[in-house]
């Protein structure tokens, strides 16, 4: 018998889909999920970021979870839609760079949540100093995807705006590579502009403090540019479009195309310029979609990108890993399929980090850490692609390099390719994995410059030693030749040794 299936029925038996395939990683994704749309929320309103995350054990792999922030609050009615309803956001229609960017990250936390505990979720939100606070409990519909509202009321809250939820839910928390304890350490490196004060079942209190309190720049929405549109896409949107004519379609709804640009893609397509967009047949929009791809059409903007800058990056790496040696590159915006794209990339070296293992790689999609995955992605597929015996750090053939390095890579765009929707490795792209190459081969050379230096300065420090286990006997020597003081030869040979060995190294720097 044929029947529909819901959304929710999907996910519920897809659940690794989302993130949520083992009790340790749906800690982590939940807690990632909640602590995404948190610093979206607050980025969007302009206020630099509190973050509050505690998990608590109940009893074995059962766990609650509660997360607080700062940010503008949700309004009433849009409450249980946000947290009761599969594929229900405000990111998933606009370009513009955030975290989140599907529509279902939240709401399946609640659903996870309910199917291994079967409790609901409890929000609490606030819009402004002068309102009341809503409290909410909420169920998920599994048939409907729809919210049921368990409970409802309005409630006083001390604080002038902000929302907090919290879930119960089977878990694991476990310490380590891949934890929450390093999603939040990870997510400070990135966002250094945002606190975030922490509670793991089994520590007390930790206080990332922010590192800065410039802001990231307002992120600005864009339409989408022709290049990157798939033929369904355009089929679609010339149904919908509000433009009356295939010219103004063209101008209003995409990115760079001006009305000569349409005239051209009109001509090239034979299609009428003035023809309605809606009356367009299959076979046209066909001849339309080749016609895009031949007229040469100026790249996206990309001042609606928000990378986090060299300075702010380094000043971000600094304050969670202790190195001797920081370098950061942000590379030009760039474009894939039509988004535009920027990477970054930070290596920390030297110091504590430990020197016989393979580096440390830090993944960030729009600031977010990505930490499962990480063999699928393309960052880490360019790091082992790029030599890294040219740098200073040794490298077997196909495998990361080894040494006492952390590499961090960042990408910021309007639309983050993940390989899945759970938002954990990025997509091969060639213009993407171009990208991070740059980026690391130009952190590279200011790794390798650095690293010559010091293995140079080492090099001088033997030689001097070298040269000073003969002091003495050249004093004696010395002494009876030419009846000097013996303490003043001493001194005078201490300094030529300085000066012939790290005084020549450190002339060259
Ligand atoms: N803490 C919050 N404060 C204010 N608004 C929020 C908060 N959490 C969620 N929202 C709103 O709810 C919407 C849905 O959140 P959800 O996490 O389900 O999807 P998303 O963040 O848009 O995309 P993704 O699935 O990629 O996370 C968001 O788009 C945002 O508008
Ligand atoms: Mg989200």
């Amino acid at each position: 018998m044929q029947r529909e299936i819901s959304i929710s029925e999907f996910f519920t038996k897809n659940r690794h889909l989302l993130g949520f395939d083992s009790p340790r990683r749906a800690l982590m994704t939940a807690v990632k999920e909640a602590v995404d749309n948190s610093l979206d929320a607050c980025e969007e309103i302009g206020v630099l970021p509190e973050i509050k995350l505690e998990i608590k054990k109940v009893e074995d792999k059962r766990y609650i979870l509660v997360v607080e922030d700062n940010g503008p609050g949700i309004v009433k009615e849009q409450i249980p839609k946000i947290f009761g309803k599969l594929l229900y956001g405000s990111k998933f229609h606009k370009l513009a760079v955030s975290r989140g960017q599907q529509g279902i990250g939240i709401s399946a936390t609640a659903l996870y949540a309910q199917l291994t505990t079967g409790k609901g979720i409890k929000i609490m939100s606030k819009t402004g100093p002068r309102k009341k606070a809503h409290f909410y409990e909420l169920h998920l519909n599994l048939k409907t995807n729809d919210s049921e509202i368990v409970k409802e009321e309005e409630k006083e809250w001390d604080k002038e705006h902000g929302t907090k939820l919290q879930v119960v839910m089977e878990a694991d928390y476990v310490k380590g590579k891949r934890s929450v304890d390093e999603y939040i350490k990870e997510s400070a490196m990135a966002n250094p502009h945002a606190t975030f004060y922490y509670k793991s079942p089994v520590d007390d209190w930790v206080v990332f403090k922010r590192a800065t309190t410039t802001m990231p720049k307002e992120p600005k929405e864009i339409k989408p540019h022709p290049y990157g549109v798939e033929l369904g896409i355009l089929m679609r949107m010339l149904k919908e479009t509000k433009a009356k004519t295939l010219q103004q379609f063209l101008t209003s709804e995409f990115s760079r195309v001006s009305p000569k640009i349409a005239k051209e893609i009109c001509e090239k397509a034979k299609l009428y310029e003035r023809a309605r967009p809606s009356r367009i047949a299959r076979q046209e929009v066909d001849n339309l979609y080749k016609a895009i791809q031949q007229v040469k059409i100026m790249a996206p903007p990309t001042n609606c990108l928000t990378p986090i800058g060299e300075d702010i990056l380094i000043k971000g790496i600094k304050k969670e890993v202790d190195a001797e040696f920081y370098a950061a590159v942000t590379r030009p915006p760039a474009v894939y399929r039509g988004n535009p794209f920027q990477i970054e990339c930070c290596i920390a070296y030297g110091g504590s980090i430990p020197a016989d293992n393979l580096v440390n790689v830090i993944r960030f999609a729009n600031r977010v850490p990505l930490l499962y995955k990480q063999s699928d992605c393309a960052i880490t597929k360019s790091i082992i692609a790029t030599a890294w015996r040219n740098y200073g750090l040794s490298q077997s053939k196909g495998a990361l390099p080894t040494g006492p390095a952390v590499i961090a890579v960042h990408m910021n765009s309007v639309w983050i390719p993940f390989t899945s929707e759970s938002k954990e490795a990025l997509a091969s792209y060639p213009e993407i994995v171009k990208e991070i190459k740059l980026a690391l081969q130009e952190c590279g050379r200011k790794l390798a410059s650095y690293v010559r230096k010091i293995k140079k300065i080492e090099h001088e420090k033997k030689r001097q030693k070298i040269f000073e286990l003969y002091i003495d006997e050249v004093t004696e020597s010395l002494h009876k030749l030419t009846g000097e003081d013996k303490a003043e030869l001493v001194k005078h040979l201490h300094k030529i040794s300085e000066i012939r060995t790290i005084g020549e190294s450190k002339d060259e720097q």
